[in-house]
């Protein structure tokens, strides 16, 4: 598949079939994303792969996250959503900086945004290599209202990024609207 085909055809899937993904075959979107540029080559990422039962009880602490969002707000989103999808999904994959974020200077501002920037690029790597695997993914961030829960239970100290799930697609959603790039583009000062 060439690399503009599958930016074309990747969609955020939120309904999975329940068969296994081949652990050969997560193996490979892991190493996409580790083929990501980033910032000083620093690669800040890395990566937990969870199934079943250990996928679950993130989803349970997104809803516990949840309830607490809507006993505050009384909306807690597309929490409960993503937690479903969580669970439904055969495959979670946790991501992490595990350059901890220390201090709140400057510099330190810098590299937390250029860290982010490079963690970005390595999830997308992984997303589109899903696609040429024919397999379905969506990025998820939602799990971060439950960070401090899940990392507790993880024994992560550093940063949670986001959560990708991942797995043979059950639907095939219609592309999302994208502003056009002309709309989002000025050539020089304007
Ligand atoms: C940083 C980021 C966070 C996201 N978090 C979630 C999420 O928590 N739950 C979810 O269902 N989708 C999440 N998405 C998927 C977006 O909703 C989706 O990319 C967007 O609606 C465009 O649809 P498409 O991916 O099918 O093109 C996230 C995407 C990005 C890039």
């Amino acid at each position: 598949m060439k690399i503009g085909e599958a930016i074309i055809k990747r969609r955020s899937v939120r309904k999975y079939q329940s068969q296994p993904v081949p652990r050969e075959l997560i193996g490979q979107v892991l190493e996409a994303a580790t083929l990501a540029p980033s910032g000083k080559n620093a690669q800040p990422w890395e990566f937990i792969v969870l199934e079943g039962q250990e996928k679950d009880t993130i989803a349970d602490m997104m809803e516990a996250g949840a309830e607490q969002l809507e006993a505050m707000s009384g909306s807690s989103g597309s929490v409960r959503n993503s937690a479903r999808i969580i669970r439904e999904a055969p495959v979670v994959i946790m991501v992490y900086n595990p350059r901890k974020r220390e201090g709140a200077g400057p510099l330190q501002q810098v590299l937390w945004t250029v860290d982010t920037q490079s963690v970005g690029a390595a999830i997308q790597n992984l997303l589109l290599k899903a696609v040429e695997l024919g397999l379905g993914s969506v990025w998820i961030c939602n799990v971060l209202v439950a960070r401090e829960q899940i990392s507790t239970w993880l024994g992560r100290e550093d940063e949670m990024i986001a959560a990708v799930a991942l797995g043979w697609p059950a639907e095939e959603p219609a592309a999302r609207p994208r502003k056009p790039w002309q709309q989002v583009t000025q050539w020089g000062r304007g």
